[in-house]
């Protein structure tokens, strides 16, 4: 593994962060996928939302969230009277990492090694975007921002500490949502959309 920091120094700005994202090889996943995707949002948010890593779709457009998940996000994060518009949003992990099946690329999970390299651009990210809330969706965002993934069902809704001190709002992921059984979704996104809620309430 090559450390990037070596040419990569911690940029004053979003636009050069990306760039130097561009050259990341700090483990193997830039090698398949067809670009790193950066955060996405305005320097000023006071909220950040991150997820677990680009899927298929956030893999070919170099945006977060535009694919399926990031679709449900946007219905439930409306109905909750979130604006995401105002809200930098973003990956524990910034390549994606998949299984070639055919045509198709099957989502794999980052492992632990993969998220604590790729832990130096989230930390970026957070100092030039200094959020007073983090809105952590799924286990990867939260082994990320607060060194254990365990107990995501039990933990979601609660309000933790990043090593910083910044506030964690726990929440599922949409991608979970939108994997469950019909006769159980309608309950898990009433609490996602809780948990939105919640972050809005945070900040008013
Ligand atoms: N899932 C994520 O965690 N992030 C994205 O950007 C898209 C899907």
């Amino acid at each position: 593994l090559q450390d990037s920091r070596i040419r990569t120094p911690p940029a004053d700005d979003l636009d050069a962060l990306k760039r130097g994202l561009e050259g990341c090889r700090r483990c193997p996943l830039w090698q398949d996928a067809t670009q790193p995707v950066a955060g996405c949002g305005p320097r000023t948010a006071r909220l950040m939302i991150v997820g677990e890593q680009p899927g298929d779709q956030e893999d070919l457009a170099g945006k977060p969230f535009v694919g399926p998940a990031g679709q449900l996000f946007d219905k439930l994060a409306g109905e909750a009277g979130l604006d995401r518009q105002a809200a930098f949003v973003t990956n524990a992990v910034k390549h994606f990492k998949f299984l070639p099946r055919g045509k198709r690329r099957l989502h794999q999970p980052p492992n632990r090694q993969e998220i604590d390299h790729c832990r130096w651009w989230l930390d970026q990210e957070r100092a030039l975007v200094k959020p007073e809330l983090i809105l952590a969706m799924g286990a990867t965002a939260l082994e990320s921002l607060t060194g254990s993934r365990k107990g995501l069902l039990a933990r979601r809704g609660r309000v933790e500490a990043a090593p910083d001190g910044t506030p964690i709002l726990i929440a599922t992921h949409p991608s979970y949502l939108l994997r469950l059984p019909p006769s159980e979704r309608p309950q898990a996104e009433a609490l996602f959309r809780d948990d939105l809620k919640k972050a809005r309430q945070m900040l008013s």
